[in-house]
């Protein structure tokens, strides 16, 4: 798939995700094979008034590269700005969020909040693109307010008339949230009635579902968002599986800690010991959902209180997983577990 100058070949495209997409996270997401990856989504206001730690956001090693970034905006002028000012940083791919479902994002009129205003739309998508040069601008978008109102084509139609290179449809209504499964038949739709590349997105977890969104809706590429979260192996298996058909499946306990143990290091290096110890617990976590053992460790690890202790807790708890001292579990009720007792995104 290319956009505009962008060349991304069949390779994964990772979501711009909130608190997530810091450096650690994206440099792990590469390593294992993503195509493009995004900074976390920035106000077109912070950009504007060079805002310390909207520009502390933007930071990337050019390791990244190809890297997007993500504006939250609804002011035309601010945001045509925004994307001048973000042409000193040279990504390679400015992106609108037309998605957010956060209520004080939607009742100031962003993110979603943009769905059911084509004018406005319109105007923006028009401003980032008369000043963004030879970079690409999309849009990020969900399929409407909610299913009695889904006006997800006009606003693919309207987005394609004002010069964006590319839409990502990301498969919800702004009422669904994340809970229900995707409905990709919208992303075939949009994807028959358009000439730009359309960017599928929604409930992604494994590398045959990417494949599948593709063959099922035709999209030209697949963003994936939550699958990917303490999961960077989903990029090697699914490069693997476009390559030679096979994909090699989850990867072995020892493979995970690590790729797990390279990750914390990296956060307590970017945030510092005391900040990254919360995050580092949550992305330990993220990792080792996948195998058994994870009750056990949702019991422990929330009492550790220090780097030292951190480590030789997850040398401790691989150690017991190769030796099979945990129950052997299906990788779904594991999951099921892991959903029922840890909320591992965003809400309100
Ligand atoms: C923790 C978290 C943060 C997110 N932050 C953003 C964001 O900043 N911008 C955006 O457009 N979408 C954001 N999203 C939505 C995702 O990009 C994606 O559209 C959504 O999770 C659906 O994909 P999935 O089913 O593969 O998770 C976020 C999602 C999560 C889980």
């Amino acid at each position: 798939m290319r956009i505009g100058n962008l060349d991304i070949g069949e390779k994964l495209i990772v979501a711009p995700m909130a608190d997530i997409s810091d450096a650690p996270f994206r440099k792990l997401c590469k390593e294992f094979g993503a195509g493009v990856v995004f900074t976390q989504m920035v106000s077109a206001d912070g950009v504007k008034n060079a805002n310390f730690e909207t520009l502390r956001l933007l930071t990337y090693h050019k390791s990244e590269k190809p890297i997007g970034v993500q504006l939250l905006g609804k002011d035309p002028v601010i945001l045509g700005t925004a994307v001048k000012e973000l042409r000193k940083i040279n990504p390679d791919w400015i992106d609108l969020n037309c998605g957010c479902p956060v209520s004080k994002v939607v009742n100031s009129g962003m993110g979603a909040g943009i769905l059911e205003n084509p004018k406005l739309l319109a105007s923006l998508i028009k401003a980032m693109k008369e000043n963004s040069g030879d970079i690409p601008v999309t849009i990020k978008i969900r399929l409407g307010r909610n299913r009695a109102n889904i006006n997800v084509l006009e606003n693919c139609k309207i987005a394609e008339e004002n010069g964006a290179a590319a839409v990502i449809i990301h498969a919800r209504t702004r009422e669904e949230r994340y809970e229900m499964h995707a409905d990709w038949e919208w992303i075939k739709i949009v994807k028959e009635n358009i000439s730009i590349p359309v960017i599928g997105n929604g409930s992604v977890f494994s590398p045959s579902d990417a494949v599948r969104m593709k063959k099922e809706t035709g999209c030209d590429g697949v963003l994936v968002a939550r699958g990917v979260i303490g999961n960077p192996f989903l990029f090697e298996r699914y490069n693997k599986l476009v390559e030679t058909g096979i994909d090699p499946g989850i990867p072995e306990a020892e493979k995970v800690k690590k790729t797990c143990l390279k990750h914390v290091e990296l956060l307590f290096r970017e945030y510092g010991e005391i900040a990254a110890l919360d995050r580092a617990k949550k992305t330990i976590i993220w990792y080792f959902r996948h195998l058994n053992g994870i009750d056990k460790l949702l019991d422990r690890i929330f009492s550790i209180k220090d780097k030292v202790q951190l480590f030789d807790y997850i040398e401790e708890h691989s150690e017991e997983i190769s030796l099979g001292n945990f129950s052997d579990e299906i990788v779904s009720e594991i999951d099921k577990k892991f959903k029922d007792r840890i909320v591992f995104w965003k809400s309100e």
